[in-house]
């Protein structure tokens, strides 16, 4: 492995490129490979069997095209398979948790609402980090396969069905005041969801923390890419979505 070898990033479908985001913007001069799985989502609804299948055919693939670390941008991804996936490739894997303890450690007692999918919220992973916190904390699952939904749909635009659906999870996560994005897709609706929600709550999410964790694992081995000459190739197993892929990237990068 060497320095300019590229960093490969994957999701579901286009919730990842949310974290390309963070990752271009903090580690510019890196190679990405972003491939988004949109023919086979959600992921969220599907078996943890399912779910780790597919990841691992996705790792494989970035394998063949000589990655030196991997990037699961997907929390349910990562809650099924990064284990394992670690155990079966040589290079570093770098997964995705809702960003549960940052919430917790900034107010307690506080109630905190954890938005993400199903399989996250089910399985025994999330279990484990709840026992962490719930102590102390009030912690509420939300479920919201509504906004993976209106993303892959490209349904942002539609102000009136977001709205909808923000509303909705609002409702089921009252008088909480931290909203935990669990989710890479729901990043998409982080500013509405701050016009929406009342003054009080505090949205998290993982973004940042992900990216500082993959930023020190190549530095310890000396593989952060030497050159000023980053680049970003965008895949998806429904190619129809590459465009909407570009639409969705540009939007975000166009924030700052
Ligand atoms: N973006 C994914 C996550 O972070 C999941 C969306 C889905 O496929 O259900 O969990």
């Amino acid at each position: 492995m060497k320095p300019s070898d590229p960093i490969g990033v994957f999701d579901s479908g286009l919730g990842g490129l949310s974290v390309v985001d963070t990752l271009r913007r903090m580690m510019p001069d890196e190679q990405i490979l972003y491939y988004g799985d949109s023919a086979r989502n959600p992921y969220g609804t599907k078996s943890k069997e399912q779910v780790k299948q597919y990841s691992f055919e996705i790792v494989e693939r970035f394998r063949k095209q000589n990655v030196k670390a991997v990037i699961i941008a997907c929390n349910t991804a990562t809650s099924a398979a990064a284990k394992d996936l670690r155990k079966a490739f040589d290079f570093d894997i770098v997964g995705m948790e809702p960003a549960l303890k940052p919430a917790a450690e900034m107010k307690a007692p506080s109630k905190i609402a954890v938005w993400a999918t199903a399989l996250t919220l089910n399985q025994e992973k999330f279990a484990h980090l709840m026992e962490r916190f719930d102590e102390n904390h009030e912690i509420i699952r939300v479920a919201c396969p509504r906004l993976v939904e209106l993303v892959e749909q490209d349904q942002l635009d539609d102000l009136e069905t977001v709205d909808t659906a923000l509303q909705e999870y609002l409702k089921q996560s009252e008088d909480a005041e931290f909203i935990v994005l669990g989710c890479t897709h729901f990043l998409f609706f982080k500013d509405r969801l701050k016009q929406l929600a009342n003054d009080q709550v505090q949205i998290i999410d993982g973004n940042v923390g992900t990216i500082k964790r993959l930023h020190s694992l190549l530095a310890q081995k000396g593989l952060l890419a030497q050159n000023p000459n980053g680049s970003l190739t965008i895949d998806n197993s429904q190619p129809e979505k590459i465009d909407l892929s570009w639409k969705l990237y540009q939007t975000l990068e166009e924030k700052l």
